[in-house]
């Protein structure tokens, strides 16, 4: 009985988000986004100098102090074992390395566990995609037994690049009361202050964790290391590419609300929406702008901009419009000015592009495709075909 009463009110529950969410285009308010390229002191930001000295950590602290909380730097010490390596792999054209990195600080103690793949038949150290992984170890299959479209690692060792993932409930559990084991047992202190560390902050940590390992490993390219995330592992992609300057692309797929989507539009998931499921993704100081967006010092065209002058890469479902395409789209164009500033490519078309057409610009790259939420091949394809451009184009 208690079961189909909870149910009932499941059910009635998701009934009133689906109503009261906006789909409707002609719905969508005039907002204004605060200023991207203008200092707390009102200055303007013209130079590349202002824009790191100045005006980057400004929104690098806003994004801190508002939406995801911090993400500490100190720990006492960082190991990596090698606990598997079988460089025959998918048939002789890969190796496997499974690497457990074991973090401390305070006598705590937190593993993220690395499953890569590299190609064997390659002269040079290669680029490498490391998922920040959602959707459970089980997509990373180390046998290949198991072949997961979310991490196709196959086609992207094809492609001439490295694969890695770790499951982010190595860093943090995705759970209401469960996400405090992990990261934050390192620092407990930070569960006590309003701009403290969040989930996502706590996935993003894993995946510069990750990157203190794929720096030291022969096989990679340090300059060439990529984010990647579907949806919640989508904002964390960014939000580690915001701060982390070893990512070189930061790959982001149906991120929508508090990843790519601009906050103040209202259309698909808002703020509300994302704070009454997932409270413990971010700080406390995030409660102060629900039905309140105007009042967020930033949006999240910024999150993008502070990736310059590295790759951002923007996938997107047009089934999934939860995760507002549109809004994702608008926030790429409206970061635009921060590239302009170092001289990129600045011309993305003002609307977005049709369904399956992507838009690939020297450093900002995004698509569209048909269909449903979800990480897939195809998404991968055109993540792969903006890897080869931005190298291409930016050779070192
Ligand atoms: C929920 C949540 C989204 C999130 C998504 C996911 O739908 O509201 O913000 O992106 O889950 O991670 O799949």
């Amino acid at each position: 009985m208690t079961r189909i009463l909870t149910n009932i009110t499941v059910i009635l529950f998701s009934l009133q988000t689906l109503w009261a969410q906006n789909y409707d285009e002609s719905k969508v308010l005039p907002y204004k986004l605060p200023e991207l390229l203008q200092t707390q002191a009102r200055e303007k930001v013209t130079t590349i100098k202002e824009w790191e000295k100045i005006r980057r950590p400004e929104i690098l602290k806003l994004f801190e102090d508002n939406i995801y909380g911090q993400v500490p730097k100190d720990f006492d010490q960082i190991k990596f074992e090698l606990k598997k390596e079988d460089k025959t792999a998918m048939g002789g054209k890969a190796t496997l390395k499974e690497v457990g990195i074991t973090v401390s600080r305070n006598r705590k103690s937190v593993t993220i566990n690395l499953v890569m793949f590299v190609p064997n038949k390659v002269k040079k150290p290669v680029p490498i995609f490391l998922v920040i992984n959602n959707r459970g170890i089980r997509t990373m299959d180390a046998t290949r037994e198991r072949k997961d479209g979310f991490w196709p690692a196959e086609e992207v060792i094809d492609a001439g690049y490295g694969i890695a993932g770790f499951d982010v409930k190595d860093a943090a559990p995705d759970n209401k009361t469960a996400y405090v084991k992990g990261v934050l047992e390192l620092y407990p202190e930070q569960l006590k202050i309003n701009n403290g560390m969040g989930v996502l902050s706590a996935w993003a940590w894993g995946a510069s964790r990750a990157i203190d390992y794929l720096e030291k490993d022969k096989a990679v390219d340090a300059k060439k290391i990529m984010t990647v995330g579907h949806s919640r592992g989508g904002k964390a992609s960014l939000w580690c590419g915001a701060q982390d300057k070893r990512v070189v692309i930061a790959i982001s797929n149906d991120s929508g609300e508090s990843g790519a989507a601009i906050s103040r539009r209202n259309f698909g998931e808002t703020i509300k929406d994302i704070l009454r499921t997932f409270p413990y993704w971010f700080c406390k100081n995030y409660h102060q702008y629900i039905d309140n967006e105007d009042k967020l010092p930033v949006d999240q065209h910024m999150l993008l901009a502070l990736i310059a002058p590295r790759g951002v890469y923007v996938g997107n479902a047009a089934e999934d419009l939860w995760a507002d395409p549109k809004g994702q789209y608008l926030s790429l164009v409206c970061a635009q000015p921060v590239y302009g500033l170092y001289g990129f490519e600045t011309d993305l078309p003002a609307e977005m592009p049709a369904v399956n057409e992507r838009v690939f610009r020297s450093h900002m790259g995004f698509h569209n495709r048909e269909g449903k939420h979800n990480m897939t091949p195809y998404d991968w394809q055109q993540f792969i075909a903006f890897a080869n451009n931005y190298f291409q184009k930016n050779a070192n």
